[in-house]
C-alpha cells in the first residue's frame, strides 16, 4: 500500500466457519477494521475499503474472531503488509522487496509426527499461550536468504501466539535498528538484541560488506510463573542455560549467505523527524490494569472480561490522552490498541528504550510494571462500532483480556 492512496478488498469467507481480517497497526473507520464485530460468515463477502493514513512501515493483517483469533492465526490467517511513503522513497534505504528488503514472519507451531498441526487446548495452553516446538519463517522451517546486496533490511514480525523472541546474531554482531510498528525512528541505533513480543514489529538493517555468513537466532524468554521454559526446540534448535539456571531455548530464524565482499552504504544520520512525546497535552488519563485470576480464568482489564455488548470507554475524537497500562498479574503482556500509532512517555518513570522511541501499536507490559503512552484519535468517529485494546497473547485476547471503546 502507499500512504494517501484508497484501497478497497475483497475478502471471501470460504472457510466452514466465521472470520474476520482486522489491518493492524492502522487508523481506519470502525467499520473497516476487521475486529469481531465484522464477522464475515462462511460463504460471504467483505469488501472493506480505507485511506492508507500509517507511515511508512511493516503492518500486518490477521483473524480477530471472537474467542478464536489464536487457532485462527495459527492456522493460517496472518500475512504482513507494507506501506510505503515519498518521505521515506527520499532516504537511500534498501527497499528493493526480496532482494534487500525482505520480511519476517516469525511463527512458533507443534506439529505432530505426520507434520500437522496441533493446536493445544486447555488450561495450560489458554493461561500460558500456544506455544509450539518448531520455528517457521514466513511458513518455511530452516529458513536461508541467499543475499545480492552488501546491506539487507529485515523487517520483522512477531506473528506467534504467544511466544516472545530476543533476536541477535550469532557471535554478537551489530544490528542498526531503523523502525519500530508505526515506521523510521528518528536514527538508527546499533543494537546487538531486540525483543519482540507477539503483535510487534522491527526493522534492522545488516551490514553483508565482509561477505561471510551471518545467523540471525532468538532465545525465548520465559514468560511468568518459571513454567513456560524448559524443553528442547526441535529443527536445528540448540538448548541453552542461562545465567540465572533457568533453561531458554535458541532458535535458529535466518541464515543469511552473502554474495561476496562489497562495500556497503552508511545509513542517513537521519531517517526521520519525530517530535517527542509532551505529557502536558494531554487532557485526561485513563488507566487499564491487566490481570489473570486465579488459573487463567479471570482473564481482565480493569476487572471486566471482553463482552461484545459492552463499551468500556468513550474517547473524544482529537484529544491528547495519556493511557496508563499497568499488570498486576505474573507474565509480561503486549498491550495493543487499534486505530492508533501512539508515543512511549515512560517504562516504570523510566525513559523507554530505542525500539520504544518512536510510533508503536503494541507495548509489553512486564509483570507489576507500568508503562505511559501518549496517543490521539485523529478521525473516523462512530457512536456505535467500537475498537479494541487487548493483550496480543492471543489465547488471553480470546479468553477476555480484551476491552472495546468508541471514538465521539
Ligand atoms: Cu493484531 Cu486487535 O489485533
Ligand atoms: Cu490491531
Ligand atoms: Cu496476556
Amino acid at each position: 500500500m502507499r500512504r494517501g492512496e484508497t484501497v478497497r478488498f475483497h475478502i471471501d469467507n470460504s472457510l466452514p466457519e466465521g472470520a474476520t481480517v482486522h489491518w493492524h497497526g492502522f487508523e481506519l473507520p470502525a467499520a473497516a477494521d476487521g475486529g469481531p464485530h465484522q464477522l464475515i460468515a462462511p460463504g460471504e463477502r467483505w469488501s472493506p475499503s480505507f485511506e492508507v493514513r500509517q507511515r511508512a512501515s511493516l503492518y500486518w493483517y490477521h483473524s480477530h474472531l471472537h474467542r478464536g483469533a489464536g487457532p485462527q492465526v495459527y492456522a493460517g490467517l496472518a500475512a504482513p503488509i507494507y506501506v510505503r511513503d515519498d518521505e521515506e522513497d527520499r532516504l537511500d534505504l534498501p527497499s528493493d522487496y526480496g532482494v534487500d528488503d525482505i520480511p519476517l514472519i516469525v511463527q512458533d507451531r507443534m506439529l505432530d509426527k505426520s507434520g500437522r498441526l496441533i493446536y493445544p487446548s486447555g488450561m495450560h495452553a489458554q493461561m500460558m499461550g500456544v506455544r509450539g516446538d518448531h520455528m517457521f519463517v514466513n511458513g518455511t522451517q530452516n529458513a536461508v536468504f541467499e543475499a545480492q546486496s552488501s546491506r539487507l533490511r529485515l523487517r520483522i514480525l512477531n506473528g506467534s501466539n504467544a511466544r516472545f523472541y530476543n533476536f541477535s546474531l550469532e557471535g554478537n554482531r551489530p544490528m542498526q535498528l531503523i523502525a519500530s510498528d508505526g515506521g523510521l525512528l528518528d536514527r538508527a541505533h546499533s543494537i546487538r538484541s531486540l525483543k519482540l513480543a507477539p503483535g510487534e514489529r522491527a526493522q534492522v538493517v545488516l551490514d553483508l560488506s565482509e561477505g561471510r555468513p551471518l545467523r540471525l537466532i532468538a532465545n525465548s524468554p520465559e514468560n511468568g510463573m518459571g513454567m513456560m521454559g524448559g524443553g528442547m526446540m526441535g529443527g536445528g534448535m540448540m538448548g541453552r542455560r542461562n545465567d540465572a539456571g533457568s533453561s531458554e531455548q535458541t532458535s535458529k530464524i535466518l541464515d543469511i549467505r552473502p554474495a561476496g565482499s562489497a562495500s556497503a552504504l552508511p545509513l542517513p544520520a537521519q531517517l526521520a523527524s519525530l517530535t517527542p512525546p509532551d505529557p502536558s497535552l494531554a487532557i485526561r488519563t485513563r488507566r487499564f490494569v491487566l490481570d489473570m485470576g486465579m488459573m487463567g480464568g479471570g482473564m481482565s482489564i480493569n476487572g471486566a472480561t471482553m463482552d461484545m455488548n459492552v463499551i468500556n470507554e468513550r474517547v473524544p475524537v482529537g484529544q491528547w490522552e495519556i493511557w496508563e497500562i499497568a499488570n498486576a498479574s505474573m507474565m509480561a503482556h503486549p498491550f495493543h490498541i487499534h486505530n492508533v500509532q501512539f508515543q512511549v512517555l515512560d517504562r516504570d518513570g523510566q525513559v523507554p528504550p530505542p525500539l520504544e522511541t518512536g510510533f508503536k501499536d503494541t507495548i509489553v507490559v512486564n509483570p507489576r510494571e507500568q508503562v505511559r503512552v501518549l496517543l490521539r484519535f485523529e478521525e473516523n468517529t462512530d457512536p456505535d462500532l467500537p475498537y479494541m485494546y487487548h493483550c496480543h497473547i492471543l489465547e488471553h485476547e480470546d479468553a477476555g483480556m480484551m476491552g472495546q471503546f468508541v471514538v465521539v
